[in-house]
C-alpha cells in the first residue's frame, strides 16, 4: 500500500500513511496558467494498493476533478486497487429536488467515484434523506465516526456538572446527543427552520438550566454559519458562562469563523477533516483504522 495526499490533504495523508506504517508517496498538483489543473504520481503505483487522500473543501469542484484525473491515473499506471479517503465529502446535502429543474448532486458525485475507484472511506457524511452510503455509491464505503474523538476531547477539557451540550437541529442529534451521552454530559436539541442558505432560525424546545454554565454547541458542518450564530445568540439571552462551538467539518464560507466571534462563541473548534485555523481535534488515527482492513 502507497498513500497520497491531494492538494490541502498532504498533512492528513502524511499521519495516515505513518499510523498505517506504509510508505506516503509523492504527489504533485498544480495549475496551468488557463486554470487546468497538472498532475503528477512522484512515486511508482504499479501493482500497489493506491490510497489517495482528498478533502472535498476547500474549491469541491476542482477537487473532486483532481481526485478522479488521478484515481483513474493511478489504473493507467496499473495501480493494482485505489482507494479514497475523503474526510470531507461534499455534495451531500444536495439529496433531492427542492426546486424543479435542480440537479441532485449526491448521486451524481458518487457516480463521479463509483467509476473512478475501488473504495472509499469519509467521516461523518451528511446523512439525511440519503440514509446510507450504499444508497448512491456501488463501491465499499467506509463510514468513520468523529464522535469518540470529540468526546474524548469534551471530557478531557471540561467539567461535567458545569457544561452543557447542545446540537443546533434535529439532525444534529446523531452527533451532539450521542456524544452527550457517551460522556454522561447534559444535552438538548434545538429546532431549526431554513428559509434560505443564509436565513435560518432555531428555537430552544427544551430549557436546561443555562445561568453560569459553559455550553458546547454541537454539529456536523460549519458551512455560512448561521445554524451555530442563531444557536450562539440563543444560549447568550439565557446568559450562560460561555458557548463554544464544535463541528466536524469547519467548511467555514464566507468568513463564518470571524461571524461566530463575533456572534459571541468563546471558542470555535473542529475536527482536521478540513484543514483550518480552527483545528483542534485530530482524526488520522479512526481513518487509518478503516484503511487497514484494505492493507
Ligand atoms: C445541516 O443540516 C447541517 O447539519 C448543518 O447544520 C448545516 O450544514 C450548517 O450550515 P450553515 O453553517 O450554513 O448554517
Amino acid at each position: 500500500m502507497i498513500v497520497f495526499g491531494l492538494s490541502e490533504s498532504k498533512k492528513t495523508a502524511r499521519r495516515i500513511a505513518k499510523s498505517l506504517k506504509v510508505k506516503f508517496g509523492k504527489f504533485e498538483s498544480a495549475k496551468f496558467p488557463d486554470g487546468e489543473m497538472h498532475l503528477r504520481f512522484g512515486d511508482s503505483v504499479k501493482g500497489k494498493k493506491v490510497v489517495l487522500v482528498k478533502s472535498l473543501n476547500p474549491e469541491p469542484n476542482d477537487g473532486l476533478m483532481e481526485l478522479v484525473f488521478a484515481a483513474r491515473t493511478a489504473k493507467k499506471l496499473k495501480a493494482k486497487k485505489v482507494y479514497a479517503v475523503i474526510p470531507y465529502l461534499a455534495y451531500m446535502r444536495q439529496d433531492k429536488m427542492f426546486k424543479s429543474g435542480e440537479c441532485v448532486s449526491a448521486p451524481e458525485m458518487a457516480k463521479l467515484l463509483n467509476n473512478s475507484v475501488d473504495g472509499l472511506v469519509t467521516v461523518d457524511p451528511h446523512l439525511h434523506r440519503i440514509k446510507k452510503l450504499s444508497e448512491i455509491f456501488r463501491i465499499p464505503t467506509k463510514r468513520v465516526s468523529a464522535d469518540p474523538s470529540i468526546a474524548a476531547y469534551i471530557k478531557k477539557k471540561y467539567n461535567k456538572d458545569k457544561t452543557l451540550i447542545v446540537g443546533p437541529d434535529i439532525e444534529s442529534s446523531q452527533w451532539a446527543k450521542r456524544i452527550a451521552d457517551s460522556i454522561e454530559f447534559e444535552s438538548t436539541i434545538f429546532l431549526k427552520e431554513r428559509f434560505h442558505s443564509r436565513k435560518v432560525k432555531v428555537r430552544v424546545e427544551k430549557e436546561l438550566d443555562w445561568k453560569g454554565k459553559e455550553v458546547i454547541i454541537v454539529d456536523d458542518i460549519v458551512s455560512t454559519g448561521h445554524t451555530m450564530i442563531e444557536a450562539v445568540k440563543e444560549i447568550k439571552k439565557r446568559k450562560a458562562k460561555a458557548v463554544d462551538c464544535v463541528c466536524v467539518h469547519a467548511v467555514m464560507a464566507e468568513n463564518a469563523y470571524a461571524k461566530l466571534k463575533k456572534a459571541g462563541a468563546r471558542k470555535v473548534l473542529s475536527c482536521d477533516s478540513i484543514k483550518h485555523k480552527s483545528n483542534a481535534i485530530e482524526l488520522s488515527k479512526v481513518i487509518s483504522e478503516a484503511v487497514k482492513d484494505w492493507k
